[in-house]
């Protein structure tokens, strides 16, 4: 049962019984230009829109109104990288200077209200001045992740057609220099869109070669336009106005622009970080993240800045920069209050120092809460996290596409006692109900599909990037009146969820979101390969890693490995590192049903070692017992079959 003194209860009935009313009392902690008369009109958008006809601008309510209440000299960030072998601390004063000043190229540049602007850049504060930037004057920022490859860039600039891309001479890996200007080159001759400019920030390790008329020296550009007195000053727009487009996995290689509002999300993040994270103005709060991913967006940059907080801007990873007490002394440093992160960085820290003894040699007492997301927290792992930290440890789960979390322990309103291995109870707005596959809420404990009641709250996405049919068709069209999440998990008795998997072909790796149709994509398109099949297998540290299985064209001659390590290649190349993609085998022909259909399922489950049921429908049963033998023969499947 929710602990008694918690606020939850209450707050949620009221968030669900009178949502405008909710929303708009939660609404009182943004600055609006002006106000409409309602908070939510279902007749608008897809499935309605939260502020309609209220005007803001989220730059000033993230910089420049904590600067006008006295905050001016407080850190608004604190950069750390290991990597580079930095650090910054810049205030508020500092971010609304150099934001300003930013806005103001883009400005000169040709950018305004409603033009969209695709940031590729590694996590230093240029890439956060950026985002700023674009929210200044309006105009719709698209992050992608450093760790996708330039094709994946590609179909994001054609996507979002942008008329400025911001980006930086390299990022830093532990094991190597990322070059971002050639993979920019590259995406750019790939797509047929073309931006007018680019604006390259060089960093010491690696100077770009700049492509003249096209390309802009981001140092230069600032250094005239503060020469010039050169400033831009916050643009109103409309609370529904878009503020970015975050591409994500969708169940092709085709990603999804996810498209987040400027009004709504501030509330809703505003919000979170009182009623969920128990955070306060003037605190630190540290998402270790990326700001390519969903919860960088949030967390990293909107969310703490919107509260009044100072954010931590971390280039660096859990363990081997330079060692697994990294995270403990990135929090004695800056008196870290609140963490969050994926439990996959835990799990690297746990591998390298088991019993926790680098944890001891920092001072962690400003740390309270330990918030999890992105991946299923294995239980093993919070309850070591819990032991050696001492502090509660939080798991809660979200997508991109809600941009917030959906359901959580809400530790601001007095925590609820949480069983570990669920994600919590759902946030204010959000009707959870698990489905059966034919549409209909079950009872506690049951297995389903998890939907969401719409209308969604605010935060979440109003629509994919001008694609409205297609956001119906991948989210509204399956269970009528709802948002389906494509997770499958069940409440128990007292409310609380529990998250157990994705219903379509997306996979978690390391915390990070990737389709397997994408990746059988680019399998399929090897010369070589007759047929593929791309399944997630369970992986100790990262929780899933891809795994190929490809049917080569009758009459090849050359050899398996040759192919196998070709197709590795392919997929870095076309998708990125972050993929993981280190395992293709070649298989004589793929287990399918009856009727074509390959049986993903069982595949993975033979590989994870789970139990399993031969299908009914299977075609020719020996086809999964060959699954199993080349599984084993690379030393992965633990079943033997006889
Ligand atoms: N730019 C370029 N390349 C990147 C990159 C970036 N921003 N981020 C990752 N990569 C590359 C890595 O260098 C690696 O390349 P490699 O194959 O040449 O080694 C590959 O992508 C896979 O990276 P990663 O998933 O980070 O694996 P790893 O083995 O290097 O590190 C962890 C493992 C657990 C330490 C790491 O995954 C981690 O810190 N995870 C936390 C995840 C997270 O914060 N997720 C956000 C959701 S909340
Ligand atoms: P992303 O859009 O990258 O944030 O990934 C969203 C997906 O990650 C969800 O649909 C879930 O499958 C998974 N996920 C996120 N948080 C959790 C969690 N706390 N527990 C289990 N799975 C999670």
């Amino acid at each position: 049962m929710p602990g008694a003194a918690s606020r939850y209860p209450d707050l949620h009935a009221h968030s669900i019984r009178d949502p405008e009313g909710f929303w708009r009392d939660a609404a009182r902690a943004i600055d609006w230009t002006s106000e409409g008369e309602r908070v939510f009109d279902s007749t608008l958008g897809i499935y309605g829109r939260w502020f309609p006809g209220w005007t803001t601008n989220v730059c000033h309510n993230a910089v420049d109104r904590h600067v006008a209440a006295g905050r001016g000299a407080q850190p608004a960030i604190f950069y750390d990288s290991p990597v580079a072998g930095a650090k910054r601390s810049i205030t508020y004063a500092e971010l609304k200077g150099e934001v300003s000043l930013l806005a103001g190229v883009l400005g000169e540049l040709g950018v305004g209200k409603g033009d969209r602007v695709v940031i590729y850049m590694p996590m230093i504060p240029e890439a956060m001045f950026a985002m700023l930037a674009c929210a200044r004057i309006g105009a719709v920022h698209s992050v992608v992740f450093g760790g996708f490859a330039a094709a994946e860039l590609a179909s994001r600039i054609e996507d979002a057609q942008p008329k400025l891309v911001l980006s930086a001479s390299c990022g830093i890996e532990p094991s190597r220099i990322v070059h971002y200007k050639p993979l920019l080159d590259l995406a750019l001759s790939m797509a047929k869109h073309k931006p007018d400019a680019c604006l390259i920030f060089q960093r010491p390790q690696v100077e770009a070669k700049l492509a003249p008329g096209r390309d802009h020296d981001w140092a230069t550009r600032r250094e005239a336009a503060l020469a010039a007195g050169l400033r831009a000053e916050c643009v109103p727009v409309d609370a529904t106005d878009p503020l970015y487009i975050l591409y994500t996995s969708g169940t092709t290689g085709k990603p999804k622009g996810v498209v987040r509002d400027s009004g709504g999300y501030m509330v809703a993040l505003r919000w979170s970080m009182e009623g969920l994270y128990d955070v306060r103005p003037g605190e630190v709060y540290w998402s270790a993240s990326d700001i390519g991913w969903v919860v960088g967006h949030s967390y990293i940059v909107y969310a703490p800045l919107l509260a009044g907080c100072t954010t931590v801007l971390y280039e660096g990873k859990p363990v081997g920069t330079p060692d697994a007490g990294a995270f403990w002394r990135v929090i004695e440093d800056y008196k870290v209050a609140v963490l969050f992160t994926a439990p996959t960085a835990l799990r690297a820290i746990k591998k390298e120092d088991p019993e926790g003894r680098l944890m001891g040699a920092y001072d962690r007492s400003s740390l309270r809460t330990l918030f999890l997301a992105g991946e299923r927290a294995d239980p093993d792992t919070v309850e070591w996290a819990k032991a050696r930290l001492g502090v509660p440890v939080v798991d809660h789960w979200w997508q991109t596409e809600t941009g917030w979390a959906i359901a959580g322990n809400p530790v601001g309103l007095g925590a609820l006692p949480i069983r570990v291995g669920s994600t919590g109870v759902p946030m204010p707005g959000y009707q959870v109900d698990i489905l059966d596959e034919g549409g209909h809420p079950v009872g506690p404990d049951r297995m389903g599909s998890i939907a969401i009641k719409l209308p969604l709250p605010p935060g979440c996405l109003p629509t994919l990037w001008r694609q409205d049919e297609r956001f119906r068709e991948s989210y509204l069209v399956d269970y009528p009146g709802y948002y389906k999440t494509a997770d499958a998990g069940f409440t128990d008795a007292n409310g609380q969820l529990f998250i157990m998997g994705r219903t379509d072909d997306i996979i978690n790796v390391a915390g990070h979101r990737l389709s397997t149709g994408g990746m059988e994509e680019v399998l399929a398109a090897h010369a070589d390969v007759a047929e593929c099949a791309v399944i997630g297998i369970h992986d100790e540290l990262k929780g899933e890693v891809p795994c190929g299985f490809v049917v080569l064209k009758a009459g090849v001659a050359r050899s398996p490995a040759e192919i196998e390590a070709e197709i590795v290649a392919l997929v870095r190349e076309r998708i990125g590192p972050v993929a993981a993609f280190r395992l293709a085998i070649t298989v004589n022909r793929l287990p399918k049903t009856r009727s074509g259909k390959i049986l993903r399922g069982t595949m993975k489950k033979i590989a994870d070692a789970e139990p399993w049921n031969m299908p009914a429908t299977i075609d020719d049963p020996a086809a999964l017992d060959e699954i199993a033998l080349a599984l084993g023969a690379r030393g992965l499947a633990k079943v033997t079959v006889a």
